[in-house]
This record gives C-alpha cells, structure tokens and sequence, in this order.
C-alpha cells in the first residue's frame, strides 16, 4: 500500500542530512565532557568496540527497518515497528519510545542551542574572544543560564530571547519539509562545519606542544577501566546519542528513502562521517584545549559540573589567549550552532511524520501543532536548569530510552523479521556487500551486549535512581515534576497511538 511519500532529492542529500542528525552537540560538548569524566583514554576502548560492535551494526539495521517501514507508508517508530511484527498489535506502543525520546531530546537539546547562538553574539561584540579568565567565563555561562544573578546578567531575559530565535529557526526549516527543508539546509550547512572544525582542530594542535599531553589523556588506554559497567553504559549511551541512534531519528529519515536506494554505503558514510567528526574533532579541539589551561584534575571537575557546560567555558578561556581570538571564538560557537540546527531538526521529524502519515495531517498542521506542544514542554529545561532539569531529562532521553529502544530494536529486526530478511532487505539496491561476519555481530553480538550492559545498569542503578539517591533536597520537586511529566507525555503518546490505529483498523482491516 505504497502512498505518495516525500522523498529525499539526492543520495548525497540524504546521507549528509542523516550525518547532520549525528553530528552535533553531542560531538562537541557531550563526547569531551564524558571523556573527561570517564577518565579520558579509560573511555575510549569501550567506545570504539561499542561503535564497532554495536554502533555500526545499529547504523544499518535502522536504515534498513526505516526503508521497509516507509514502503508501508510509515515514517515513525510505531508504525515501522508494526510493519516489522505484523501479528503482534503491541508493537506500535513498544514503538512510542521512538517518539519519547528524540522529544524529551528536543526539551532540552535547542536550549542548549541557543546558547551557543548567544555566545557567537557575544563574540561578535568582543564580550567573549578577549579574556581568559575562567571564573570569570563561569560567571558568564551561569549568569546566561539563570543560576547567577550578575554583571553580566541579571536574569533568563536575554537567553529566552536566543531560545525564541533558536526555537523559530528549527520550526520553520522543518516546515519546508524532508527534501525542501531538512535536506537543503543540511547541504550547505554540513561541508561548512567540517571546514570550521578542521581549521579549530589546526588551530588549537598547533597551540602549544602541551596540547599533545591532551591528547595523550584520550588516547593513552586505559585497560583497567573494562572492568567498570559505568563506563562501558556511558561510552554506549554517548555513541547512541552520537549517531542518533535509538532515537527514532534514522528510522524516519530512512523512511524517505527509494525502495531500491542503497544503505550499507549510505549508512556507513554517515556513520564514519560522525566519528570523524567526534573522535578527531571533538576530541582534538576540546579535550586538548582544556588539558592545557587547566590539566587533568581541572579539567575533571568542570566536566563534573554538567553535560555540556565544560567546552563554553575552556574554549572561551582558550580563545582570549591567542591572536585573532574573537574570530576563532565565533567560528567555534557558529559550528556549534550549525551542528546543533541539523540535530535538532532531525529530532523534530518522528512525532511530526507520526501526525502526518498516522492522523493524515498537512505537514502545515503537524508542524503547528508539534510547534505548540513543545514550546510549552521545552520551559522546564530552561526555567528549572539550576535544579538539575536538564540533566535529568538527559539521562532520560539521551542516555536511558535511547539504549533501551535500540535494545528492543535489535531483537525485532533480528530475531523477530529475522536476521536472513533483513540482510536481504539490507543489500536491496546496494553499491557494497557488507561482510558477512556482521550478520553474526547483529543476530548474537549486539543484542547481547545491549542485554548485558542493560542488566547491569538495572541491577546498580536503578534503585537509586528511582529514589532520586544524590538529588539535593530543594531540587526533588523539580525532578519529581519532570519524571511525572516524563510519565504523562508517555501516556498520551499511547493514547494518540491507539487512536490512530483504531481509525487505521476501521479504514483498511490491518495493523500495519
Ligand atoms: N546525534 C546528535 C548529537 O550528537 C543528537 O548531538
């Protein structure tokens, strides 16, 4: 039952909006600060066997099930995740976490955003490129963020402002839609962060030859560290948040593709295309810059402070210390912003193609209604940040639903649609043959490490968590406020599915 479907225009169009979705805040301000946080080189063995033997293999399952889900006119984790178990009704609410999460991402991702727009304002007028003044630079972010009444700021006026103009930019490309919107936007904006954080990562290796001792604390291995199921749940949570995976995200931009459109080649460019973007430039901009202002024990307790405050703070500090500071200040904050709209608008898209193809409603009123539903859910972050809001919402969305989905994912593409269809699926139109070994990876190995890694998050977190162990008190009903929220939003989401397929049954007799 193939419909008229919006489809991407071009194989480089698709491929560079779905490395637009990866490439992101997460590269840039998530990926150091966990590094740091994890003990630099501790963190990155688990990363790359996670990117190899779970992220890669995701990559092309996702493409795969977003294709064969847009064959049956769905561009959203419900509907696809129905097409892929017929039988089972359930399936469209398991596929509700394809939803949740890239919304509760949203709630919090183009808060951070439009930070970034703020500081390249700042950098424009020489407030920032000029002074290397840590504490002063932490004034300034807490002042912008709220938590700080000082010279700089005096309360959130000047924030929401850049939240209006970041919110308003993120709405209107989507309006334009997949091909007119997303994809245009992502071909120009995509070559151009590349170029920028090539010159920053020049930049800031030929700084100083202590920027090597940087280096040297991401990429020294630390062996001892593969004992620790903390460190392996964050290098799997950062690399699902890295390449949008789990989120729903490459399911719906999937969906766009031609049925004989190709995936592994596709998929594998825009996989590599993020690492190289994280690893190399993530990882040689912020972490190095950092190593040399402050060193390793400095350098822990910023990143300490909250998941992607530490490379405001350092760059700008960095950037007051070298000549034409104010220019590579602004570049750095312009990528940042570049790299966070081609997120952002990705995250958009599953709730919007669920009203679209679910409730056959113009992508105008989708939009509008996606506009009016998430400005309200969005004030929390932005209100609440000094309470520990966003951090919560980040462990939630960006951490807990995603590998939780792609878990859930993993098992009904390979063992429910069954790993041989879904190879042959895979290969469909393909320019490259992906070897057969990683057939194997995805039937036993994937699913078996996102088992094992879940279950020792269960067993050591999640009584903890759930009694909120280490929240200040003042900062329980906030968090209280968000879970039940989170709750809420769960709930309506169910309902809005059963909904939509009670109309769908009616109309066509089928579940798919
Ligand atoms: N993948 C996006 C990022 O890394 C969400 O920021």
């Amino acid at each position: 039952m193939a419909q008229k479907r919006e489809r991407w225009g071009t194989k480089m169009g698709v491929v560079l909006a779905v490395a637009g979705s990866a490439v992101g805040l997460g590269n840039f301000l998530r990926f150091p600060v966990q590094a740091a946080n994890n003990g630099g080189g501790a963190f990155m063995i688990p990363y790359l066997v996670a990117l190899l033997l779970v992220g890669i293999p995701l990559m092309w399952v996702e493409w795969t099930a977003g294709r064969y889900g847009g064959s049956y006119g769905h561009s959203s984790a419900p509907g696809i995740f129905q097409s892929l178990w017929k039988k089972n009704p359930s399936m469209k609410y398991i596929g509700v976490l394809g939803i949740l999460g890239p919304l509760i991402i949203y709630m919090y991702y183009v808060y951070i955003e439009s930070w970034t727009l703020a500081y390249c304002y700042y950098s424009l007028t020489g407030t920032l490129g000029g002074t290397s003044d840590t504490s002063m630079l932490t004034s300034f972010l807490k002042g912008l963020q709220g938590i700080e009444h000082n010279e700089y700021f005096s309360g959130l006026g000047v924030v929401l402002i850049f939240f209006f103009i970041t919110f308003a930019i993120n709405i209107l490309i989507t309006y334009f839609g997949i091909r007119g919107g997303i994809e245009k936007i992502c071909i120009i904006a995509m070559p151009t962060l590349l170029i920028f954080g090539v010159l920053l990562a020049i930049r800031v290796i030929t700084l100083d030859w202590g920027s090597f001792d940087g280096l040297g604390h991401l990429w020294n291995p630390d062996f001892s560290a593969l004992k620790s199921p903390k460190v392996w749940l964050a290098a799997t949570g950062q690399l699902f948040f890295t390449l949008s995976l789990g989120m729903g995200v490459i399911l719906s931009y999937s969906s766009f593709l031609r049925e004989t459109d190709d995936v592994p080649l596709s998929g594998l460019t825009a996989a590599s295309t993020n690492e190289f973007a994280e690893i190399i430039l993530g990882g040689s901009i912020v972490i190095p810059a950092a190593f040399i202002l402050m060193g390793p024990q400095v350098l822990e307790k910023i990143a300490s402070g909250g998941p992607f405050d530490l490379p405001f703070v350092t760059m700008s500090a960095l950037f007051g210390t070298i000549t034409l500071g104010q220019f590579f200040s602004f570049l750095w904050f312009f990528m940042l912003f570049l790299a966070g709209v081609t997120s952002s608008i990705s995250l958009t898209q599953p709730l919007v193609g669920f009203l679209q193809d679910e409730f056959r409603l113009s992508r105008k009123k989708a939009v509008g209604l996606f506009a009016a539903v998430t400005f309200v859910i969005c004030q929390p972050a932005v209100w609440f940040y000094g309470n520990g809001v966003l951090f919560d919402l980040d462990f939630w969305g960006g951490s807990f639903i995603i590998v939780l989905g792609a878990t859930i994912e993993i098992i009904l593409v390979a063992w429910v649609f069954g790993v041989d269809k879904m190879w042959r699926e895979m290969h469909v139109g393909s320019g490259i043959r992906i070897p057969r070994f990683y057939k194997f990876v995805t039937k036993y190995i994937t699913p078996v490490f996102l088992l094992t890694i879940l279950g020792f998050w269960f067993y050591d977190e999640w009584i903890p968590l759930i009694l909120m162990k280490g929240v200040p008190a003042e900062d329980m009903p906030y968090i209280l406020g968000t879970r039940l929220g989170l709750v809420a939003l769960l709930i309506s989401l169910c309902i809005l599915v059963r909904i939509a397929w009670q109309k769908r049954r009616r109309q066509t007799g089928s579940e798919a």
